[in-house]
């Protein structure tokens, strides 16, 4: 049987918006437009080397319910949170973060001039993993693989497994695909992705072309299913995220730093940060 490539759904250009103590980014997912694809919830991308946008950084605040994901480019940043964890985020790194039953942390930058770059994604927890006790999988750069294919394609293999190859974060529950794309000028890739698993990418230098529809830098493309994914390059190449993982399929209630799949349980979530249970 041939395989089936993905196409693309639908696109949507990022929203500039800024969140924490004023830090300027892109945002994707979890926007009027996008509130979620199932299993993410959020998709920021933060690029800025003017401090002003980003020397706030996100202080203390809470998470319930889901996993949040802080994949660095450039600059460094130093998670902190009331457990007394506490990390070094350096250019290169990935910290999954689970939050499940609550954690309260800050995100502070760890430089007061220069490039700070990245992407925040939230990953959502199935009803019956929401209220886990919270757990850190932070990954050196050195620890993150990266692999060179004919064709003009780097890709570093976040989590899951592409071209023979297992990325460094493991045991998630929607089992993640993430995978951070570099294609030469005039590259192509064709990216094996599980059929029934909600696939995006976004595309965060030069354009692309994913499954023959152009998807142009500060854009994310949704991607219908298939078990492969065609990408090509224009003239000045591009840099693009690919990010895939098993839907869930249940209600999502959502109030800020807080997803559960009830408003009862905000409430609940609410009442307990605010009782100091977190
Ligand atoms: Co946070």
């Amino acid at each position: 049987m041939s395989n089936q490539s993905r196409a693309v759904a639908r696109t949507m250009k990022s929203i500039e918006t800024s969140d924490g103590a004023g830090v300027r980014m892109r945002r994707s997912i979890g926007t009027e437009g996008l509130d979620h694809f199932d299993p993410f919830l959020l998709l920021d991308h933060f690029s800025s080397d003017d401090a002003s946008d980003y020397i706030g950084g996100f202080p203390d605040h809470p998470h319930r319910g889901f996993e949040t994901v802080t994949y660095m480019l450039a600059g460094a940043m130093r998670h902190r949170d009331n457990a007394g964890n506490n990390g070094y985020l350096g250019p290169g790194s990935v910290q999954w973060m689970t939050a499940g039953r609550g954690i309260v942390h800050s995100e502070m930058p760890e430089q007061e001039e220069g490039l700070m770059s990245g992407f925040q994604l939230w990953v959502n927890l199935p009803a019956e993993h929401k209220m886990c006790p919270p757990r850190y999988q932070d990954i050196a750069p050195e620890d993150v693989p990266e692999v060179e294919l004919d064709g003009g394609a780097v890709v570093r293999v976040l989590a899951g497994t592409a071209f023979g190859i297992e990325g460094p974060v493991r045991d998630v529950m929607v089992r993640p695909l993430y995978l951070d794309i570099r294609l030469r000028p005039g590259a192509g890739l064709v990216v094996p992705v599980t059929k029934g698993h909600n696939a995006l990418v976004y595309v965060y230098d030069g354009n692309t072309q994913v499954g023959g529809t152009p998807v142009a830098r500060h854009t994310l493309a949704l991607l219908g299913d298939g078990d492969e994914v065609m990408l090509f390059s224009g003239q000045d190449g591009a840099r693009l995220l690919l990010i895939a993982g098993q839907p869930i399929g249940e209600p999502v209630a959502r109030y800020g730093p807080f997803v559960m799949n009830t408003r009862e349980e905000i409430v609940q979530a609410v009442q307990d940060f605010q009782a100091g249970r977190f």
